[in-house]
């Protein structure tokens, strides 16, 4: 599927397709799928887990994870680019480990993969507009899912994978990252044992200069390490407003705060700046003919979205991927009784109840915070997924847990409910911003589950039994 860019510069369909944001639903769903709640599945423990990795740029994250857990097999690997493809079975051989059927050569070959019946897992890092067509297609091929960031982008889809996952009981997990950041766990296990008190309110965001990447040519058959397939990135962006990738700072916050576990997104306002920096960047970057520096793009550089919860707490979540700013996603929690701020790391609360919290703690008494309550998985594992590398160590910690889950029949950590309940606001921030930050209901997909679904527990693994102590 190669995209000529004479077509792409014309306005092919998607252009037309993004600009009518129209229809969602929010009132869906009055009953479960036939399978019941997915809150609390868990499958019969997979001794030997077989894992399908479908693209093998972000993929990778995937291939070193599961070639580094015992009991986990990568039995099969897709994607379009001979490059990627060498560099996994390279990796693989180097691992020690069976080398993976390929399947490549089509656009559709993926399908193949999750009809392998030596697949139980499909581990989805292809580029958005296919996430939600592969993992319908394996859910329905009987195989659990994982799939990357956003997993969905529209309030329909959110609900056609909540319907699908509870009528074919197959997990559909999004693999949010940024949950397993040493940070963000530190603030979960703080929140855990009340040291900021009642939690208030949030701040999260993707702030991440992009223009570089979404602009920048596929290189990677040429031996390189390129940009987005075929623009992706930059063909959502140039069609949409709204925050489109929600869920870095997002997702560690609905863990804060057991969204979806004991709270419940209720509405959102959305607000937008105009869009200064995308085309400024193409028109100095690329001669005035060429397609890039022509390219309108819709998506304002500051996103603000601001969402209450049903037990009355506030978030605040940014998106920014075009502004010349530090890396950021704010990772900010307040509780009545005090904070912690990422980016840098800062932490206070009162000594007493009233005392106030007016200065940060000195940065010794905050490292030995960090080092007192660091989250126990991150105790137990933080220096293994050091030394497994990916984003500091949290793209290992994901793939520790979920395989841990699988192997051991246990629920995995993020359902769902929380892929959907993340996922619909790509859509619903961007109602808001086109009808001058008009409020939007949030869509409830447990159908009242949240009240009597238990907070996530014990993230930990035994490493002993995983055959990693
Ligand atoms: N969680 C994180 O920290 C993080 C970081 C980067 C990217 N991502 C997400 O991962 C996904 C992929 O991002 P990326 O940076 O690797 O993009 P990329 O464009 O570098 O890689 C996409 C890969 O998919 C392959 N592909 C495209 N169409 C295909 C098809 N029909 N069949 C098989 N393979 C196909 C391409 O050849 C390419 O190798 C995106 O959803 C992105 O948002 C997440």
């Amino acid at each position: 599927m190669k995209t000529d860019r004479r077509e792409f510069l014309k306005g092919a369909a998607w252009m037309g397709a993004a600009a009518a944001v129209v229809g969602c639903s929010t009132t869906k769903g009055f009953g479960f799928g036939d399978g019941g709640s997915m809150a609390t599945f868990a499958d019969k423990p997979f001794k030997k887990l077989r894992v399908g990795i479908v693209g093998l740029g972000r993929g990778g994250a995937g291939v070193n994870g599961f070639n580094a857990i015992p009991g986990c097999e990568i039995t099969a690997i897709c994607d379009l680019n001979a490059v990627r493809i060498k560099r996994t079975l390279d990796a693989t051989a180097k691992a020690g480990r069976p080398a993976p059927k390929v399947y490549t050569g089509g656009p559709e070959e993926w399908k193949k993969l999750c009809d392998d019946e030596n697949v139980d897992l499909v581990y989805n890092a292809t580029p958005w507009e296919l996430h939600v067509p592969i993992a319908l297609y394996a859910m329905n091929a009987g195989k659990h899912v994982a799939t990357e960031v956003p997993s969905a982008f529209t309030v329909d889809e959110c609900w056609e994978l909540v319907e699908t996952s509870e009528r074919l009981k197959r997990h559909c997990m999004q693999l949010e990252n940024c949950c397993y950041g040493e940070i963000e766990m530190l603030a979960l296990n703080l929140c855990r044992l009340g040291k900021l008190g009642d939690l208030v309110h949030a701040e999260g965001a993707y702030i991440h200069d992009l223009r570089g990447y979404n602009y920048a040519d596929w290189i990677d058959d040429k031996g390189g390490d390129g940009a987005y397939w075929e623009f992706w990135r930059l063909r959502h962006n140039a069609v949409h407003k709204g925050n489109q990738y929600t869920t870095h700072g997002l997702g560690p916050i609905c863990w804060y705060m057991d969204v979806n576990r004991g709270d419940c997104f209720d509405y959102l306002v959305s607000l937008e700046s105009n869009q200064f920096n995308f085309e400024a960047y193409a028109k100095a970057a690329f001669p005035k003919d060429n397609w890039k520096a022509k390219l309108k793009v819709e998506m304002g550089d500051m996103n603000t979205m601001l969402i209450k919860t049903k037990k009355g707490r506030s978030i605040m979540i940014q998106h920014d991927v075009s502004s010349p700013r530090p890396y950021s996603r704010i990772n900010t929690i307040t509780g009545t009784k005090g904070l912690l701020c990422d980016y840098p790391y800062r932490v206070a609360w009162e000594d007493k109840p009233g005392a106030g919290a007016h200065s940060f703690f000195a940065d010794e008494k905050a490292e030995e915070i960090r080092k007192e309550f660091m989250h126990p998985l991150w105790k137990q594992s933080g220096d293994m997924a050091k030394k497994m590398g990916g984003h500091g160590g949290m793209d290992f910690l994901m793939v520790l847990r979920l395989a841990y889950c699988l192997q051991n029949g246990l629920p995995l950590d993020q359902n769902v409910y929380d892929l959907a309940s993340w996922c619909c606001l790509c859509e619903l921030s961007e109602k808001s911003v086109r009808n001058r930050s008009a409020t939007m209901d949030i869509p409830d997909f447990t159908r009242g589950a949240w009240k009597t679904t238990a907070p996530l527990g014990d993230l930990s693994v035994d490493l002993g039994k995983m055959g990693l102590a």
